[in-house]
C-alpha cells in the first residue's frame, strides 16, 4: 500500500486506488490483485467445483450432486475444533432454469447445550441451523466464500455462530465457485437478483439436510441471516417462505440489506442520497448491469460507459473479485464508468420489478439491522422501505413482525459486530423454540407488529469503523509468529 493512496470514500464495493505518480496500469494492477487473491484461496486448483457428469437440467432443485464430508482445513483459517463440509447441489436461477451450485457447511464442536439437552443424547447429535447469505464477493467463479481461507465473513458471522454450537449452511450463489455445466456452458452470477440467490439459499438447506440427515433433520429449526447483498437475499428468502415454505423456519435477520438497489441508484442520480453513498451506488450500478446482463444477455452492460466496460473486461479477464475490482478501476471516478440512462431502461425496470424485495408480504419474524454511518446504504432510504413493508402488512391484516433497529455511529461491516449481542440472543431464542410461545403479545385482534428503535453505542466517537471485511489480513509467515 506504500505507493497507493487508499480513498475511503467510495470504498464499497469498489476501492478507489490512485497512484501518487500518475495513472497506474490497470491490467498490471489487476494481475497483482488476482495473484494476491489466489494466495488467499484455500485450494487454488480445487476440482471440487467441477460439476459431475450426472448433472442434468431435469433434476429437481435441491438435489445433491457431490458431498465433501470433511474438507481438509489445513489450508483454511478456521478456528480449531470447528469442521467444514462442502456440497454441490442443484438450484434454480431467476428464470427458473436448473443450475449447479456450491455451499459450505460449518460444523460446531458440538451442538449448543440449550439445543442438545432437548435432543436424544443416545443417537448422533443434531444441530440448530443458520442459513447464511454473504454480501458482495464479486461476480466470477473465483469469488466463492467456500474457497476463501476464512470463509469471507469469518468472526463476523459463521465463526461466531459455530462457536455457539449452531451449524451454518452458506451458499456461494450460482455462478460463484461452480461456473460451468459439464458441457461447458457458462453459469453467470445473477448479481442482485435476490430471489434467485434466495433459491440458492433454500436449495442449500434442502441439499445439506439430504447430505447430513441425522445432523440436520429435515424438520429441524433453522433461521436465515444475511448481510448487504446477502441481506437482500435473506429478506427475499422471507418472502419466498410464504410460497415455498421449508419446514423448521424460525425467522430472518437482515444486516444492512441491499433491497431495491436499482431504486436507490435512481435516487442517487437524482441527488436524493448523500455524496458518499452516491459514489458507492454508482460503483454498484456496474455490478447490477452485469447482473442484469446475466439474466438478459441482450442487455449487454447498458449504462456502463466505454471506459467502464474496458475496465470491466480487465477485471473479467483475470476473474478478479472485490479486492481486485478496486485495482481494475484505479484512477477512475465511479461516475465516469456509468450513465444515468440505466435507471429508466425498460429491461432495468423489468429486472427491478422481478427482483423486488421489501414492500411485500413475508414470513417472519424479520429483524432488520441498519448502520447509521453506512457508506453504501443510506439508512433513511432503508427505513422508508421498512415503512412501505409495514403498510403492506397492515393492509393485508398480516400478523407478522418486523423489527427495525438503527445502530448509531457504525459503518456497513462493523454493524455486524456492534449488534452481535442482540442478534445472537434473537437467533438462540427462536432456534431453541422459546420465541412465539413466550413472546406472543395478547391483543384483541392479531395484527402486524412493526417496531423501530435506535441503539446507542458506547464511545462510538473513538471506535474504529473499518469499512471492509478483512481486518484479519496479517497472517503469520513463519510458525514462530503464531505465538501472539
Ligand atoms: C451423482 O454422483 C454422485 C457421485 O457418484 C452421487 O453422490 C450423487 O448422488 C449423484 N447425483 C445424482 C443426482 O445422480
Ligand atoms: C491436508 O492437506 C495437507 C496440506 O496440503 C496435507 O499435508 C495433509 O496430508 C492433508 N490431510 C489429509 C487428511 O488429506
Ligand atoms: C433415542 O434414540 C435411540 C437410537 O436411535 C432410540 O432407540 C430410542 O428409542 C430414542 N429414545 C427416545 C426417547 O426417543
Ligand atoms: C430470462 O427470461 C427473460 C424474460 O422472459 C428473457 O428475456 C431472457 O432472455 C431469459 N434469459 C435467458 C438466459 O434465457
Ligand atoms: C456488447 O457491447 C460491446 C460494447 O459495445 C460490444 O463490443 C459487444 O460485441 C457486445 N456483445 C454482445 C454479445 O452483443
Ligand atoms: C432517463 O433518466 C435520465 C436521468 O435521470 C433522464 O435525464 C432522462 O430524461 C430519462 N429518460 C426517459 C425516457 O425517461
Ligand atoms: C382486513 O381487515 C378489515 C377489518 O376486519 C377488513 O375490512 C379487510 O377486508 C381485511 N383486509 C384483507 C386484505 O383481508
Amino acid at each position: 500500500m506504500k505507493t497507493f493512496l487508499l480513498s475511503l470514500a467510495g470504498v464499497l464495493p469498489f476501492l478507489s486506488i490512485v497512484s501518487s505518480q500518475g495513472l497506474p496500469d490497470p491490467a498490471a494492477l489487476a494481475q497483482m490483485g488476482i495473484e494476491w487473491e489466489t494466495s488467499q484461496h484455500a485450494s487454488p486448483n480445487s476440482n471440487f467445483y467441477t460439476v459431475p457428469q450426472n448433472f442434468s437440467r431435469d433434476l429437481a432443485p435441491g438435489t445433491l450432486l457431490a458431498v465433501e464430508q470433511a474438507t481438509n482445513l489445513s489450508s483454511y483459517l478456521v478456528p480449531s475444533s470447528l469442521t467444514l463440509s462442502r456440497i454441490m447441489y442443484t438450484t434454480t436461477n431467476l428464470n427458473g432454469t436448473i443450475q449447479p451450485a456450491s455451499a459450505y457447511v460449518l460444523w460446531p464442536y458440538a451442538p449448543a447445550p440449550w439445543f442438545a439437552s432437548s435432543s436424544n443424547s443416545s443417537s448422533s447429535p443434531s444441530f440448530p441451523l443458520v442459513a447464511w447469505a454473504h454480501g458482495t464477493s464479486g461476480l466470477f467463479a473465483t469469488c466463492a466464500p467456500s474457497n476463501y481461507k476464512a470463509l469471507m465473513y469469518h468472526y463476523f458471522v459463521p465463526f461466531a455462530l459455530a462457536k455457539q454450537g449452531i451449524a451454518v449452511v452458506a451458499p456461494d450463489y450460482a455462478g460463484l465457485g461452480v461456473s460451468r455445466t459439464p458441457d461447458g456452458t457458462h453459469i453467470p452470477h445473477e448479481y442482485s437478483a435476490s430471489p434467485a440467490q434466495a433459491n440458492d439459499l433454500a436449495n442449500a438447506v434442502i441439499a445439506a439436510r439430504a447430505a447430513f440427515p441425522s445432523y440436520l433433520p429435515s424438520t429441524g429449526p433453522f433461521a436465515v441471516v444475511g448481510h448487504s447483498q446477502g441481506g437482500g437475499v435473506a429478506w427475499g428468502y422471507a418472502q419466498r417462505q410464504l410460497e415455498h415454505p421449508l419446514p423448521g423456519y424460525r425467522g430472518t435477520v437482515a444486516f444492512a440489506p441491499g433491497v431495491q438497489v436499482v431504486e436507490m441508484i435512481t435516487k442517487a442520480w437524482n441527488g436524493g442520497v448523500g455524496p458518499i453513498q452516491t459514489d458507492t451506488l454508482l460503483g454498484v450500478q456496474r455490478l447490477i448491469s452485469a447482473g442484469i446482463t446475466a439474466v438478459y444477455p441482450s442487455f449487454n452492460f447498458t449504462g456502463v460507459t466505454p471506459v467502464g466496460y474496458e475496465r470491466w473486461n480487465i477485471l473479467a479477464k483475470v476473474q478478479g473479485c472485490m479486492p481486485t475490482s478496486g485495482l481494475a478501476f484505479a484512477g477512475l471516478e465511479n461516475h465516469d464508468t456509468v450513465t444515468p440512462d440505466f435507471t429508466n431502461d425498460s429491461t432495468t425496470l423489468e429486472f427491478a420489478q422481478r427482483t423486488k424485495v421489501g414492500g411485500k408480504p413475508f414470513k417472519g419474524p424479520l429483524l432488520v439491522l441498519a448502520a447509521e454511518n453506512d457508506v453504501s446504504l443510506q439508512p433513511e432510504v432503508l427505513e422508508s422501505i421498512v415503512d412501505e413493508t409495514c403498510e403492506v402488512l397492515e393492509a393485508g391484516n398480516s400478523t407478522e413482525s418486523l423489527e427495525y433497529a438503527l445502530y448509531e455511529g457504525v459503518n456497513h461491516f462493523p454493524l455486524i459486530s456492534a449488534s452481535q449481542a442482540e442478534w445472537m440472543d434473537w437467533l438462540k431464542e427462536r432456534l431453541s423454540g422459546e420465541a412465539g410461545s413466550k413472546k406472543k403479545r395478547d391483543c384483541d385482534a392479531p395484527k402486524a407488529r412493526c417496531t423501530k428503535r435506535r441503539v446507542k453505542g458506547f464511545r462510538t466517537d473513538v471506535s474504529v469503523q473499518f469499512p471492509l471485511p478483512n481486518f484479519l489480513v496479517t497472517e503469520a509467515e513463519a510458525v514462530w509468529q503464531y505465538g501472539l
